[in-house]
């Protein structure tokens, strides 16, 4: 099983010392950065037993419109600049990605064309989303989004927590991150300002599922009940618990903390969750809480970093044998079987099922 700090250290003397920055930091003082991994520690167990566990079935199915057959309920965050880790990018992950049976979601900041990834999706007859950033110039959003659908993305997942943005990855005069890094996907630039993030709104969602003929639209960076809800009236076919690996607002709530009151806000509706997940166990936390999906971000840039696509192939393939080998200590055969089975650890917590 592959240990996720282990890996954190040999990606860190590889890369410069400028990208592990990047990758690695937070907003602010850090406190969510830190808190986001704690936070899954304080989810707890309830096992079931003697119940019929020879055989556990890690796969997962998300019903239409989202629509989706998994070998693994681990799935891969969208980060930017794959070309900073390795010189194949993101076409590395998404192999890897697709080989381990797991869902890829691709940047809107994407270093390689989204039409190569698209391909090497489709050659391991993977899947994946594509992840969307409200640009200044709205035309090359919807671009951007008409071209994710021709290439086959199955699903679109507006980033919703970027206001503005949190920690900046391009700064005047030499920061981590050129102008080539996204040129290559989004096209040559005369002005940078034209792909600058702008806030996105609730009416985004209507129009995002207008433009890509009708993709199912995800809503990532959720953290309160009433924006699930208003996200959900509006037409979005799930949200993602997401503080953005701690890389926006400073102090915000660690994402395991917050699933629970999204989750009753949802009415059934899928509700997926990233943030901190570096163990079998955050992962069994994250599905026993309810989630169909949990996602990964760090930990895959440290594995594209250390061995490219059989890295990623590697890291997600482990932690999904690992969490068969935890879903059998839980006394759950099937991902189905595990929602109710964990809790938020505290004083005054009733246990869940
Ligand atoms: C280097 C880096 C770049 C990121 N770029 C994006 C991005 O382009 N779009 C986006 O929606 N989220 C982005 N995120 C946030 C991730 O999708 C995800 O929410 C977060 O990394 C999950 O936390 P983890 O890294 O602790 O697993 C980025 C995160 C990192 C670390």
């Amino acid at each position: 099983m592959a240990d996720v700090s282990e890996l954190e250290r040999q990606a860190r003397e590889l890369l410069r010392p400028e990208v592990y920055e990047y990758y690695a930091g937070g907003s602010g003082g850090e406190v969510t950065l830190r808190a986001n991994p704690e936070a899954w520690h304080q989810i707890r167990f309830l096992p079931r037993v003697l119940r019929d566990v020879s055989a556990v079935r890690t796969s997962v199915r998300l019903a239409p419109p989202l629509n989706l057959e998994l070998r693994t309920p681990v799935a891969v965050a969208p980060t930017a600049y794959h070309r900073l880790a390795h010189p194949d990018g993101e076409a590395a992950t998404a192999a890897g990605a697709a080989r381990a049976g797991a869902l890829f979601v691709l940047s809107s900041r994407s270093s390689r064309r989204l039409e190569d990834v698209a391909a090497v999706v489709a050659d391991a007859a993977g899947s994946w989303w594509f992840q969307v950033y409200m640009m200044q110039e709205r035309e090359l959003t919807a671009g951007l989004v008409r071209r994710a659908a021709a290439a086959g993305a199955q699903a679109l997942v507006l980033t919703a927590d970027t206001p503005v943005v949190g920690r900046q990855a391009l700064v005047p005069g030499g920061g981590v991150i050129s102008d080539r890094d996204y040129e290559d996907n989004l096209g040559p630039l005369d002005d940078l300002s034209r792909a600058r993030i702008v806030p996105a709104s609730l009416a985004d969602i209507g129009w995002l599922g207008e433009i890509s003929g009708g993709l199912p639209v995800v809503v990532k960076g959720v953290l309160r009940a009433d924006d699930a809800a208003a996200c959900l009236a509006a037409g979005a076919a799930a949200v993602i618990v997401s503080n953005h690996g701690g890389r926006q607002l400073d102090q915000a709530l660690p994402t395991a903390l917050a699933f629970p009151a999204v989750q009753a806000a949802a009415a059934g509706r899928p509700v997926l969750v990233d943030g901190g997940v570096r163990s079998p166990e955050n992962v069994l936390a994250g599905l026993a809480l309810g989630a169909p999906l949990v996602f990964v971000g760090r930990p895959v840039l440290w594995a594209l970093a250390c061995g490219g696509a059989n890295g990623v192939r590697a890291l997600l393939e482990g932690l999904t044998e690992g969490l068969a080998h935890v879903m059998a200590l839980a006394g759950a055969p099937s991902v189905a079987a595990l929602p109710g089975l964990g809790t938020v650890a505290g004083p005054g917590t009733a246990p869940a099922g």
